[in-house]
């Protein structure tokens, strides 16, 4: 059985989620790059991908993400506000804010950004409910993922790029789901992705990315069945870091290379709902596994009282295995993500229009640029630039 350590309840109360309107359909990328689509489908898992237009970026993403969850009590409560990103707009100013500013957020806030490639929303949620745990007063903390996944034009990775930001509202007393500890950890640095100041598009040994990502999974699963002396079969479902689902899969064969063919079969019927966005959004990168929990909270069919176990990993590299169990309202409470609705009216890209999409960015010499509104239906967007600083509406 998994040990609670902690008698109060922490965790996830509200779950938004923002993706650009614009996609590209991966059979058309399949037949642009002469390759089989069955690779990009099958091989890779992944049916379409998110593209930014250049009037989106993490911080209007994270905006977008928020707003819809956030009452006015929620804004005025959050006393903590993380920003999570490996894409991030400045070097030195954290997105938090930005996002407290557009958002309307408590000033009597702490306000920064966090940054371990696809890792760093785990931690921001690992230091909410630490927060939360050690300041009786405090009541909400704001965990926001946002990215974009960029590797380049007819690179290898360019089938596992996406864009979307998740916005996660921690306090007690949670309605989705309950963290547990403890949790399990590792990190060593390796040189599996990354990307360097001077670039805008990631690097990565593609392959030896994959199996540092199994090799930290075997690490911290095993780390944790030993601190908490948990079976495979006390999870009702398994998650996981989603750089494209085929990772996840065969993630999910090696935690139950062991298991009956029932409980096999079980897992991965949840594992495959809990994928359906990720399918089509691609990598958000640390909003991933993230996005495959609201996928399984919303698609799935869990009961209150399920316990999920979640494996996080971002390259460089960090793992860490955690769990959480589902509270009595997290059908209702997971709704307020309108993941449907921002699917439907995405706009399809040919593959000219996503290169070009792709090839726009924005000045780095200081010259003024003012951007005409490209998104239809976000609430924030940039509108430009103008003296190195970006605009914001
Ligand atoms: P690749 O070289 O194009 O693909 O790179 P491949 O040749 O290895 O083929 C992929 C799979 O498709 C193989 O299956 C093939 O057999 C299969 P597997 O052996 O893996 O089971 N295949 C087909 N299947 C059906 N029909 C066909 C067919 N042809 C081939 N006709 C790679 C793939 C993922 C390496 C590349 O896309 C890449 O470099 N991506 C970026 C790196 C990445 O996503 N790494 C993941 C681990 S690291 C991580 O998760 C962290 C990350 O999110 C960043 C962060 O932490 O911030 C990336």
């Amino acid at each position: 059985m998994i040990e609670e350590m902690s008698l109060e309840k922490i965790g996830i109360d509200k779950i938004g989620f923002y993706t650009p309107e614009f996609y590209l359909d991966l059979a058309d990328l399949a037949q642009a790059r002469a390759v089989d689509p069955n690779k990009f489908k099958i091989g890779i898992g992944q049916d379409e991908q998110a593209v930014l237009p250049l009037d989106q970026d993490v911080v209007t993403m994270a905006a977008n993400a928020s707003a819809p969850i956030l009452a006015p009590k929620d804004r005025s409560e959050i006393d903590l506000i993380i920003f999570a990103s490996e894409s991030g707009i400045d070097q030195s100013k954290a997105g938090a804010l930005y996002l407290q500013r557009l958002l309307g957020l408590n000033q009597s806030a702490r306000a920064f950004e966090i940054k371990e490639a696809c890792y760093g929303a785990t931690a921001g949620l690992q230091m909410a409910y630490d927060h939360l745990a050690a300041h009786p007063d405090s009541q909400k903390v704001l965990v926001v993922a946002a990215d974009v996944a960029r590797y380049g034009l007819e690179t290898a990775g360019e089938v596992t790029q996406g864009a979307g930001a998740v916005s996660m509202l921690v306090t007690r007393a949670p309605r989705i789901l309950a963290l547990s500890q403890p949790t399990a950890y590792f990190s060593e640095e390796i040189m599996d992705f990354w990307r360097p100041n001077y670039s805008d598009t990631a690097f990565a040994e593609g392959k030896y990315s994959t199996e540092q990502y199994l090799r930290f999974l075997e690490i911290v699963w095993h780390d944790y069945q030993q601190k908490t002396k948990t079976q495979l079969t006390d999870f009702a479902a398994l998650l996981f870091h989603i750089p494209f689902t085929k990772l996840g899969l065969k993630g999910l064969c090696q935690m139950t290379a062991d298991a009956d063919q029932e409980t096999k079969a079980r897992f991965l019927q949840v594992f495959e709902t809990a994928t359906i966005y990720n399918r089509q959004v691609g990598n958000i990168y640390t909003g991933s596994l993230y996005l495959s929990l609201l996928s399984l909270l919303q698609k799935g069919d869990l009961s209150a009282g399920a316990k999920l176990g979640l494996f996080s990993y971002g390259s460089g590299a960090v793992g860490e295995f955690f769990a959480g169990e589902l509270q009595s309202n997290f059908e209702s409470m997971s709704q307020l993500a309108d993941v449907e609705t921002l699917l439907a009216q995405r706009q399809k890209l040919t593959v000219a229009e996503y290169e070009r999409l792709f090839k726009q960015t924005l000045p780095i010499d200081g010259s003024t640029l003012t951007i005409d509104p490209i998104s239809q239906h976000a609430q924030f967007r940039l509108t430009g630039i103008s003296g190195h600083q970006r605009q914001y509406k």
